[in-house]
């Protein structure tokens, strides 16, 4: 029975989107839970598995968001499953303050091991990545007695307030909630499809990269007083776009000179989303702090900070921690899954899904002029919409409306961008290639229609 669900393809068996059970269920939503928490797809899950959810109603959609990068390993492996069954028999949360448990020394020498970082380290769970990238800022200020943090345009990096700070989209992220931490210098990202910089990249001399010692290092914050570059090594919610290998390793050689420590924020490109287990290992740069979270722990909330050990060394007990962090469910779970992610080359199925959806987009832009860019790096892909190629006005209300046929028809995306004109794809590592050609099928159908071709 549960088999089925598994391996089974989109269907809508109700007249509307949301059925009548899912709209029953809005109303308890729409009456006590604020709207400030989005709403992608207005329905209710019944259950879930692998790539596919299917809602009280009957209806079964194809998961292209996949918890936001959170579920790589699919919804409800069975052996993840398994393995949080049995942690919750033994203990739930003994809190590492209070009580030793295995499962939280035994996570962090794994990802002691895997995390790309020189030399040895050391690692603290968290429980979301917002409170990860709070703690990689703490530790970096600590470390180097420096107040200033460097974060880019574009990025995301959650919704407590040092994060919000260096999270770059202002709605719905950070209009009127300020005022925002100090300490936080923004600089442009290299989005060569919308060059900052008005260059193009073969010609460009790497223009960006030089800003920090020409200009920005002179005219905006003194290097001397920074401590961190923190940097996603491809945007996420920013739209998927991933910086030349140039630039990736000037930032670090700036870093070496200046004194500063880098940032990866892998939260969403982690864990074999992007072909490898982590995105900078692309470029071949090692951070000296890393960030992670999402689908290290199959959807049960963890959130990592590994660090160069001399880093980690300097604190006292109390200093960093909390009472939920490494909850032994999570920690159970995370081994079950890196487990799983090594046996099953979880890397090889990124690289697979990536090649795939690459070829697909492609074919698609040469038919539809709304698709201005096609880019990401393994199965972390997006498609860039605009009005005319040329110009490349942003063509955010018709990207609006491919997500929402898209749904009508049982596949589910997301938006991303600045400007609201791209799709990001998240497709569940595990996904069959009947699904991902199928789900591919309904979004080539939805453009042609929203493109009017
Ligand atoms: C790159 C990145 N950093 C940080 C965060 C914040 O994580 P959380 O929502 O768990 O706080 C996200 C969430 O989408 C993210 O994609």
């Amino acid at each position: 029975m549960s088999m089925s669900l598994r391996n089974s393809l989109p269907e809508i068996v109700t007249e509307t989107i949301p059925g009548p059970k899912s709209a029953e269920l809005l109303k308890i939503r729409k009456n006590n839970v604020t709207d400030g928490v989005g709403m992608l797809a207005p329905v209710f899950v019944d259950r879930a598995e692998g790539a596919m959810v299917q809602d009280v109603d009957g209806n079964r959609f194809l998961d292209f968001v996949a918890g936001i990068g959170v579920l790589n390993i699919g919804h409800s492996h069975p052996e993840v499953v398994e393995a949080v069954q049995k942690q919750a028999e033994r203990y739930f949360a003994p809190n590492l303050n209070v009580f030793n448990y295995a499962e939280y020394p035994k996570l962090a020498e794994k990802l002691n091991e895997i995390i790309p970082i020189e030399g040895e380290k050391e690692t603290i769970l968290v429980n979301t990545g917002a409170e990860a990238d709070e703690n990689a800022v703490k530790i970096a200020r600590r470390f180097t007695g420096r107040s200033e943090i460097i974060c880019f345009a574009g990025a995301f990096h959650g919704r407590s307030y040092m994060t919000m700070a260096m999270t770059s989209k202002c709605k719905p992220y950070k209009t009127g909630f300020g005022p925002l931490p100090q300490g936080v210098n923004r600089f442009p990202f290299p989005y060569c499809y919308r060059c900052p910089h008005g260059l193009e990249p073969d010609s460009c001399g790497m223009h960006c990269l030089k800003m920090f010692e020409e200009s920005y290092f002179l005219e905006y914050v003194d290097p001397e007083q920074v401590a961190a570059i923190i940097m996603e090594p491809v945007l996420g919610e920013g739209g998927f776009i991933a910086p030349p290998r140039e630039y990736m390793t000037g930032i670090r050689k700036l870093c070496d000179k200046y004194g500063i420590l880098l940032i990866a924020d892998e939260i969403q490109a982690g864990y074999g989303r992007t072909g490898k287990m982590f995105a900078c290992e692309h470029w071949d740069v090692r951070p000296d702090i890393v960030v992670s979270a999402k689908s290290v722990a199959g959807g049960i909330p963890v959130a990592c900070v590994t660090a160069r050990k001399d880093i980690m060394e300097i604190f006292r007990p109390g200093e960093l921690g909390g009472t939920y962090c490494g909850n032994a469910l999570a920690t159970a779970s995370a081994l079950k899954v890196l487990e799983i992610m090594e046996r099953d080359d979880y890397c090889a199925k990124g690289r697979h899904i990536g090649e795939v959806c690459m070829k697909r987009f492609l074919e698609m832009q040469k038919k539809y002029d709304i698709i201005g860019d096609v880019r990401g790096v393994g199965a972390m892909q997006a498609l860039e919409f605009v009005k005319d190629p040329v110009t490349k006005e942003p063509a955010k209300e018709e990207c609006k409306a491919i997500i929402n046929e898209c749904m009508m028809h049982g596949l589910v995306v997301l938006g991303a961008g600045v400007r609201d004109n791209c799709i990001r794809f998240l497709l569940p590592l595990v996904i069959t290639d009947e699904q991902m050609n199928a789900g591919l099928d309904i979004l080539e159908k939805a453009i042609a229609k929203i493109a009017g071709k």
